[in-house]
C-alpha cells in the first residue's frame, strides 16, 4: 500500500483555517490521570477491532471508543464483504472492478493488496465464529453494481455488520492484553515535534484522563454526520480526521463523499439504508410517475455505479419535482424478499410499509468518507508513532468512487495491517515510554449560551445544499463563507463537553471538503461539478492533499 504519488499527482491545499489550533482544550497533564499502554486504538468498528487483535499480540492494547462497543458504521453495515473466495473469481477481477469504479486515482498496487489479503482475513472471521449466510454449507455470493462478479458475502441477510463486529468484539473480549474504554471521548493526539505520544480523553464520570501509548493507531470511522441526510450514525462526525489534521497529519481525496442512492425516506425517521443487494436481486427504482428510469441513463440500469444512479434519482426528482424515488421489489416472491431483507422487512414495517405490497420510498444520502488521513502502505501517517485505518484513513484503495462493501474489506486488511506494524515496529525500537509534562493554556471565553445543535443542524443543511450529490462554484463558496462565519465563533470558544468538541471537528472537517471541493475543477467519481462537468484527465488525475 505504497503511496508514491509523483509530484504531477498530487495538488496540495494549505489552507489556513480560522483560529487553527493544536488542541481543542486547554489541560496541564500535572493535574490529570494517566493510563499506559503498548498500542492505544481509537475506535471499535471493524479497522479498530481487527488492528487490537493483532496489536495485543505481544503486548497491551487499549481501545477507547465514544459510544458503547458496537454503535458506529460497522454494526450497520448491511450488503456485505466484497472478497474474491467464489469459484470462478480471482483477484485480478476483484482488483480490475476496484481500479475502473476509481476512476483512475486508485492505488493500483493497495488496491491489489487489499484484495489479496481479503480472503484470509475473511478466513479469520470465520475462524473465530462468524456465520455467513450459506446453501449447502457454500458460502452465498451476491452481485453488486460495479462487480462483474458475484463476490459480496453476508449474514443473516442484511445484517452483515452486526454479525462481523459481535465477531470481532467477542475475539477482543476474550482476550486478556486488551482493555476496553467505553464512552470515553478522544479529544486530541499529544504530539511533540511530530511524534504522537498519546491521546487526551474526556469520560462523563472520569474526567480528563491522558493516554500514554508507545504507538496511537486512529480507526475513528468517517464523517456522515456533516450532511443532513446521511445513512451513518451520530457518532460519524469525523473525530479522527479533525484530531489528525491538528496534530500535523496530511490528508488526502477530502473532496470525495460517496452518496448511497438508496436510503428510506420517510419525514422524521432515521434515514435507514436500503442496501444495494436489494438492487442486486431485482429491484427497479420508479419516478413519483411510476415510471422506470435508470435505464434512460446506463446500460447497467439499477446496478449502474452508485454515483451514476444517485445523480439520476435527484435528476428525476428535480424533473418530478417530488421529494423522492420508489424502490420496487413487488414482483419478488414474498417469502424470498423477508427471508433475504428480514431487517428492512421490519424497519419498512415499522413505518407501514410491507415490501413485498408496497413501493419503498428512497432517495440518496451520504454515506462514506473516501478521503481522510493519508497512509502509506504499513498505515502509518505522516505523525510518528501515528497509524490510520478504515475509513478515516485515505489508503488510495477507492479512488475516486469506492465500489460497493469494499470497505468493510478495507477495515478488516488495513486493521490487521496497522496493529501488527505497531505490534512489530514495538519489538524492534525497544523504547520505553516517556510521558512528559504538556500543558495547554488556550485562554479562550467559555460561554454556554451558543446553541450548539442550531449550529449543528445549520451546518448539516449546508452541506446538503451546497456540497451535495451536484456542486458548482457558486454554492461552494456560499458553503465556505459561511462555514467560515460559524468557525469565527465556534472554534473561538473553550467548551468541556463533546457535543462541543465534535461541532468543532465537523467545522474543520466541512471546511476541508468545501476547499478541496472548490479546488477540483473537473467532475470525476462521487465529484460531480455541474460547471464542470467532464473529466480532465490531462489536470486533474491527480490527488488533493491537505496539510497546515
Ligand atoms: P466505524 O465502524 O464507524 O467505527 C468508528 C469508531 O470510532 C466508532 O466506534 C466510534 O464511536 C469511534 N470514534 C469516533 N470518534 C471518536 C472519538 N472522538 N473518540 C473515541 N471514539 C471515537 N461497507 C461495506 O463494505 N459493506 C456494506 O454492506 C456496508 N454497508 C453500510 C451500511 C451503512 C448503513 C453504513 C453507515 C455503512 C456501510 N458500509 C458498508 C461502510 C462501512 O460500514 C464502513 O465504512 C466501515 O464499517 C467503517 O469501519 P471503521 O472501523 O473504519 O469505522
Ligand atoms: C449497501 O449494502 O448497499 C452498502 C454497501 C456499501 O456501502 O458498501
Amino acid at each position: 500500500m505504497t503511496n508514491t504519488f509523483d509530484k504531477d499527482r498530487i495538488h496540495t491545499v494549505k489552507k489556513k483555517h480560522q483560529n487553527q489550533k493544536k488542541y481543542l482544550t486547554s489541560f496541564d497533564s500535572r493535574a490529570f490521570p494517566h493510563v499506559f499502554t503498548d498500542v492505544l486504538i481509537i475506535g471499535s468498528g471493524v479497522a479498530g477491532l481487527s488492528a487490537a487483535i493483532q496489536a495485543a499480540r505481544s503486548g497491551s492494547a487499549l481501545v477507547v471508543t465514544k459510544d458503547k462497543l458496537d454503535e458506529n458504521n460497522t454494526t450497520y453495515a448491511q450488503g456485505g464483504i466484497a472478497v474474491a473466495m467464489a469459484d470462478k473469481d480471482t483477484i485480478a477481477k476483484h482488483t480490475k472492478d476496484t481500479l475502473d469504479a476509481g476512476q483512475r486515482l486508485c492505488n493500483a498496487s493497495v488496491v491489489k493488496t487489499i484484495v489479496s489479503e481479503g480472503p484470509s482475513r475473511v478466513k479469520d472471521l470465520i475462524e473465530w465464529g462468524a456465520k455467513f449466510d450459506r446453501e449447502d454449507d457454500k458460502l452465498i455470493f451476491t452481485k453488486e453494481g460495479g462487480h462483474q462478479f458475484p463476490r459480496i458475502i453476508r449474514a443473516q441477510g442484511d445484517s452483515t455488520g452486526r454479525e462481523v463486529e459481535n465477531t470481532l468484539i467477542r475475539a477482543v473480549r476474550e482476550n486478556r492484553n486488551i482493555k476496553i474504554f467505553e464512552h470515553t471521548f478522544a479529544i486530541d493526539l499529544i504530539t511533540k515535534e511530530g511524534v504522537c505520544h498519546g491521546i487526551i480523553t474526556w469520560h462523563a464520570k472520569r474526567g480528563y484522563v491522558l493516554i500514554w501509548a508507545k504507538r496511537t493507531i486512529l480507526a475513528a470511522g468517517g464523517c456522515g454526520q456533516v450532511y443532513r441526510e446521511t445513512t451513518n450514525p451520530d457518532v460519524a462526525t469525523g473525530d479522527g480526521v479533525a484530531m489528525a489534521y491538528r496534530a500535523g497529519a496530511v490528508l488526502q481525496d477530502m473532496e470525495f463523499v460517496q452518496f448511497h442512492p438508496t436510503t428510506l425516506y420517510i419525514a422524521g425517521a432515521v434515514r435507514f439504508l436500503i442496501t444495494e443487494t436489494v438492487r442486486g436481486e431485482g429491484g427497479i427504482l420508479r419516478n413519483s410517475k411510476g415510471a422506470r428510469f435508470m435505464p434512460d441513463y446506463h446500460p447497467q440500469a439499477e446496478l449502474a455505479p452508485r454515483d451514476v444512479v444517485s445523480q439520476s434519482i435527484l435528476k428525476e426528482m428535480q424533473k418530478t419535482g417530488h421529494t423522492c424515488v420508489y424502490l420496487d421489489v413487488r414482483h419478488i416472491p414474498q417469502e424470498r424478499l423477508y427471508t433475504r431483507f428480514p431487517k428492512i422487512k421490519e424497519i419498512c414495517a415499522s413505518f407501514g410499509i410491507d415490501i413485498a405490497a408496497d413501493l419503498i420510498p428512497v432517495r440518496p444520502s451520504a454515506h462514506y468518507m473516501i478521503g481522510g488521513v493519508k497512509v502509506d502502505r504499513f498505515c502509518k501517517t505522516a505523525v510518528k508513532q501515528l497509524y490510520a485505518c478504515g475509513e478515516t484513513a485515505c489508503t488510495g484503495m477507492h479512488g475516486a468512487n469506492r465500489l460497493g462493501s469494499n470497505s468493510l474489506l478495507e477495515g478488516l486488511v488495513t486493521g490487521y495491517t496497522a496493529g501488527i506494524d505497531a505490534c512489530k515496529s514495538i519489538r524492534r525500537t525497544k523504547r520505553d515510554m516517556a510521558p512528559y509534562t504538556v500543558q495547554e493554556t488556550l485562554g479562550l471565553s467559555k460561554i454556554s449560551w451558543l446553541d450548539l445543535n442550531d449550529i449543528r443542524n445549520s451546518l448539516k443543511s449546508l452541506m446538503w445544499r451546497d456540497v451535495g450529490i451536484e456542486r458548482d462554484e457558486m454554492r461552494l463558496l456560499e458553503a465556505e463563507e459561511m462555514i467560515q462565519m460559524w468557525c469565527s465563533y465556534v472554534l473561538d470558544k473553550e467548551f468541556s463537553h463533546p457535543a462541543g468538541w465534535e461541532l468543532q471537528n465537523m467545522l474543520l472537517v466541512s471546511g476541508l471538503i468545501v476547499s478541496a471541493a472548490r479546488k477540483r475543477k473537473e467532475s470525476r467519481g462521487v465529484h460531480h461539478r455541474t460547471d464542470y462537468p467532464q473529466t480532465d484527465n490531462t489536470r486533474w488525475k491527480k490527488h488533493i492533499v491537505s496539510s497546515h
